[in-house]
């Protein structure tokens, strides 16, 4: 196996390019992938503020290393959820690669700083975990990004992720979804700006990319996340890709390219909605009360007793 540009032994084989590549080839076409969806989706500016959302995962940890890469001055942000040991360990892999290279990172913890975390407070308010989870991690890093004046938020999303989010909103025709696929959301109504540098990446590719740059991640999923079913979908497009490489990469940009468009009146923005700020928290919000407020209400006060004890466990875990 060599590799297509240098001729070298080549580590890898990336089928949807029909290819194969040695290290350094491997690793400037991650970053080249970037830059080029950054360029195609006019993702970031040079001089941008970028605050990058990290979970301790390859992904996330990918992103702030390429960004790094492309000259982007780059911050990280972390948001503790509260999930047992894999939140203890992920903050753990966070903090070391950032301290490694001198990088900053900014850390929430959802627990410490309003009163519940993603187990219970998914329980109380009767939300799937992941649902609770995503929604404060959404709003934690808009607020996040807002209070230290950053001009764009940058997630790990990966091909992987996006094209199952697409078959995921395909499958139930959830058109306000389909208008909101684009890999940059522009700032809007106070939101920032929020781009994900990797789509024209896949999971293996970050993982390599990872190993090849020495970076350490957490390997493991949430646990939280068994039976979600993007997780569902993700093996059935690998399926798919595996007899058809390069489906994924079709079946995601050719949405962009020739059906996004039919969907974009279908957003919030553009479909009559007002925004004004939430009245407790000050976050933009469609309600009086944001969702993060309302889920944080619910989670604090359906067990008041019980989050007590629970915090007091929470801070006597090693
Ligand atoms: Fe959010 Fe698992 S990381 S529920
Ligand atoms: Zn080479
Ligand atoms: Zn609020």
């Amino acid at each position: 196996m060599k590799c297509q540009v240098c001729r070298g032994p080549a580590i890898i084989d990336v089928r949807r390019h029909n290819a194969n590549f040695c290290p350094e080839h491997f690793l400037r076409l991650c970053r080249d992938q970037a830059r080029k969806a950054i360029d195609e989706f006019s993702m970031l500016a040079p001089d941008d503020r970028v605050l990058v959302a990290v979970s301790g995962g390859k992904d996330s940890l990918a992103v702030w290393d390429i960004l790094g890469q492309l000259g982007f001055a780059a911050d990280g942000f972390y948001v503790g959820l509260g999930i047992g040991g894999y939140s203890d360990q992920s903050r753990g892999y966070a903090e070391r690669f950032a301290a490694e290279r001198g990088l900053t990172l900014h850390v929430d913890d959802l627990l410490r700083d309003h009163g519940f975390d993603v187990p219970n407070g998914s329980r109380a308010a009767k939300r799937a975990p992941c649902s609770a989870c995503g929604l404060s991690k959404r709003h934690l890093f808009d607020e996040a990004a807002r209070r230290g004046e950053y001009d764009a938020i940058v997630t790990g999303h990966n091909l992987d992720d996006e094209a199952a989010v697409l078959m995921g909103n395909v499958l139930h025709w959830q058109t306000d979804y389909l208008g909101r696929q684009s890999p940059h959301l522009p700032a809007a109504n106070g939101f920032p700006k929020k781009v994900k540098p990797l789509v024209r990446l896949t999971e293996r590719d970050t993982a390599a990319y990872c190993l090849l740059r020495g970076i350490d991640y957490l390997v493991d999923e949430c646990p939280m996340a068994v039976g979600n079913k993007h997780l569902s979908y993700k093996a059935a497009l690998n399926d798919i890709e595996r007899d058809s490489p390069g489906a994924k990469h079709a079946f995601f940009f050719g949405f962009l390219d020739r059906a996004a468009d039919r969907f974009a009146d279908s957003t919030g923005e553009t479909a009559g909605v007002t925004i004004s700020p939430c009245t407790r928290c000050g976050a933009p919000s469609s309600n009086e009360i944001c969702a993060f407020c309302r889920l944080a209400e619910r989670a604090t006060e359906a067990v008041p007793i019980e989050l007590g004890r629970t915090r007091r466990r929470a801070r006597s875990r090693p």
